[in-house]
C-alpha cells in the first residue's frame, strides 16, 4: 500500500517545498515510484525545483478540480535521473486568473480526495507527497485526513512554537495515524540535541530531523534539487534521513 505524506507548517516559508522535493529526489534514487502534488493553489512554487517553468505547464491540478482533464493528465514526469524511480509532479497553476478563480469559486473537495487516491493506483505510486500551502486551510485538512504520515516543518521561533502547537491539535482531532516534525532553519549556535528535546517535549511527537540553517541551500536558491546538486553534503545525508523516516509507514 502506498504512504501518503502531507507536508505542512503552520506559518509560510518553513521549507515544505525543499524537503518535499530533497525527499522526493532520494526516494526515486532508490527506485521508488513518488508523486508530489503542489495543493499551494494561492501560491504554487514547488515546480520550480524541478526545473519546470510555470508556463509550460500544461495540465494542472486545477484543471483536474474544475472537471477539465482527470488526474493523470496533470501529472508530468519530472523524473532527474534515469535510475529506476519516478517523480510525476501534479503542479498548481501559475496563471493568475485561474489562481484567483480557484480562490473566489473553491473546488469540490472530494474531488480532490478522489484524484489523489486515484493517482496513486493509476501511477502505481509507492509514495505520494503533498505539498501544502500553510495554516489551516480546506484543501490542507483534506489532505491531512487522507495522509497516513503528517510531516509538519517548523523553525525554532516563537511564532512557530505555537503555530506548530495549533496544527498538532488539529491533526491528533483528525486522527492522522502517523505525525512527526522537521526543525528547520535551526542557527549554528543553537545545540541541535538540545533543540530537538525541547519540540518533543512540547508536542510529545518524534523530531525527524533538526536541520541547519544551510547557506548552501540558501545560494543554490530553489534552482535546483539540493540533494542531486550535492550528494555528499551533510545535509544531504538528513534529507535521506527524512526520506527514511517519512516512507517507512
Ligand atoms: N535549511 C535551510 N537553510 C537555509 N535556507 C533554507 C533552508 N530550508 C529552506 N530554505 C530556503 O527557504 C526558502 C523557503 O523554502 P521553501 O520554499 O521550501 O519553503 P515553504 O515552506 O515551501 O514556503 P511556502 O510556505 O511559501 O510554500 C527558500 O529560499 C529555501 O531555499
Ligand atoms: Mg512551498
Amino acid at each position: 500500500m502506498a504512504t501518503i505524506v502531507s507536508i505542512h507548517s503552520f506559518r509560510g516559508g518553513t521549507g515544505k517545498s525543499n524537503t518535499t522535493a530533497n525527499v522526493a529526489a532520494v526516494l526515486a534514487a532508490r527506485g521508488r515510484r513518488v508523486g508530489v502534488i503542489d495543493t499551494d493553489i494561492q501560491s504554487p512554487g514547488i515546480h520550480v525545483l524541478f526545473g519546470l517553468p510555470g508556463d509550460e505547464i500544461t495540465s494542472s491540478l486545477n484543471d483536474y478540480l474544475w472537471g477539465d482533464c482527470e488526474i493523470g493528465q496533470a501529472a508530468h514526469d519530472v523524473t532527474p535521473q534515469e535510475n529506476g524511480g519516478r517523480i510525476f509532479l501534479i503542479p498548481s497553476s501559475t496563471k493568475p486568473g485561474e489562481i484567483s478563480r480557484a480562490l473566489r469559486e473553491g473546488y469540490d473537495a472530494q474531488r480532490l480526495t478522489r484524484g489523489l487516491r486515484r493517482l496513486v493506483d493509476d501511477l502505481e505510486l509507492d509514495v505520494l507527497l503533498i505539498d501544502t500551502h500553510p495554516g489551516l486551510h480546506e484543501e490542507t485538512l483534506l489532505s491531512l485526513v487522507i495522509s497516513n504520515t503528517l510531516l509538519i516543518v517548523m523553525r525554532p521561533d516563537q511564532q512557530d512554537y505555537e503555530g506548530t502547537g495549533i496544527t498538532v491539535r488539529v491533526a491528533q482531532g483528525l486522527e492522522v495515524p502517523r505525525m512527526m516534525l522537521l526543525v528547520n532553519k535551526t542557527p549554528e549556535s543553537l545545540d541541535a540535541e538540545a533543540v530537538k528535546a525541547k519540540v518533543e517535549a512540547a508536542y510529545g511527537c518524534d523530531v525527524v530531523t533538526v536541520m541547519p540553517h544551510s547557506d548552501d541551500l540558501m545560494t543554490l536558491a530553489s534552482a535546483g534539487i539540493f540533494v542531486l546538486r550535492y550528494p555528499e553534503h551533510p545535509l544531504t545525508a538528513l534529507y535521506e534521513t527524512v526520506a527514511d523516516s517519512v516512507s517507512s509507514g
